[in-house]
């Protein structure tokens, strides 16, 4: 991916087209989906003595660098955590500004990701959000659908319970209706009635900040993802600290269940 998606920094001159992968990583290892809790923004404001929505606006940036390094590096998938069921239970002038915000940042954003090839979706319960919000969401989304790119997911209003419940009832709805045998339903038809219905798992989840909680986040896709947990606040989450992660990734042994599986 370029340099190009639209930045409040000064642009780099001379910085690469593509950054490229550090060498300690090796590269046929990396996972196909990294999924991400953003968590701490609001510390992050709070020890530079600004108010909480600056570490949000300053958590965009770190998302945007996320994105552009999974892409260049041939990662698959991005899910990133943007704002959750609970969420709404914040202040009033919070969620507002996290509602204009995204609306804002997609708007600047759309030309690049286009660009980049990036095939943008938004996961939760969508109808609920502000009616422009809503807009721009499915503007974009229709508008990156045939990118060849990274699938960058941003659950917004998710739950993941929320998610298992609205996936249970469009199965029993079929069921009611008489177009669903009660036995037909195994693993699979349950995935896809899941708002990430054609996604591949999450290989690795990352959750910044230090907290040790999965807080209603992907709970039928994290079944067999590693779990990688670093102290770093998010707007402070950069190319270190993504290596970090993926050295942690690299340096597992997955099982599945079963007794040996030779590498990640
Ligand atoms: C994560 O940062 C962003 C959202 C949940 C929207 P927080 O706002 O939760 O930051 P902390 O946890 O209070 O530091
Ligand atoms: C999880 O962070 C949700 C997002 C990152 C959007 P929270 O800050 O809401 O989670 P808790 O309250 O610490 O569990
Ligand atoms: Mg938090």
């Amino acid at each position: 991916m370029s340099r190009s998606l639209a930045t409040t920094e000064t642009p780099q001159a001379n910085s690469p087209l593509v950054q490229t992968l550090p060498a300690s990583l090796d590269p046929a290892r990396l996972p196909a989906h990294v999924a991400v809790i953003m968590d701490g923004n609001g510390r992050w404001a709070r020890q530079r003595n600004l108010p909480r929505v600056m570490g949000h606006r300053e958590g965009v940036e770190a998302l945007k660098r996320t994105l552009r390094l999974c892409s260049d590096w041939g990662i698959g998938s991005l899910t990133a955590y943007a704002f959750s069921t609970e969420n709404w239970s914040r202040p009033g002038e919070e969620v507002s500004f996290l509602m204009a915000l995204f609306e804002r940042v997609l708007a600047r954003e759309l030309e690049a990701l286009e660009r980049e090839q990036v095939r943008i979706r938004f996961l939760g319960e969508l109808q609920q959000l502000p009616d422009g919000l809503q807009q721009r969401i499915a503007d974009a989304t229709e508008r990156t659908a045939h990118n060849t790119g990274i699938h960058f997911n941003v659950c917004t209003n998710y739950g993941g319970r929320r998610e298992l419940v609205l996936a249970a009832r469009r199965l029993a709805e079929q069921v009611a209706a008489g177009q669903l045998d009660p036995a037909a339903i195994d693993e699979n038809s349950f995935a896809a009635e899941l708002h990430t219905a054609g996604e591949v798992d999450p290989d690795l989840l990352i959750r910044t900040s230090g907290e040790h909680r999965i807080s209603n986040f992907l709970l039928w896709q994290l079944a067999y993802a590693e779990l990688h947990i670093t102290d770093v606040l998010w707007p402070d989450f950069n190319e270190a600290a993504l290596t970090r992660a993926l050295l942690d990734y690299q340096s597992r042994q997955r099982r599945f269940g079963g007794v040996h599986s030779p590498t990640p």
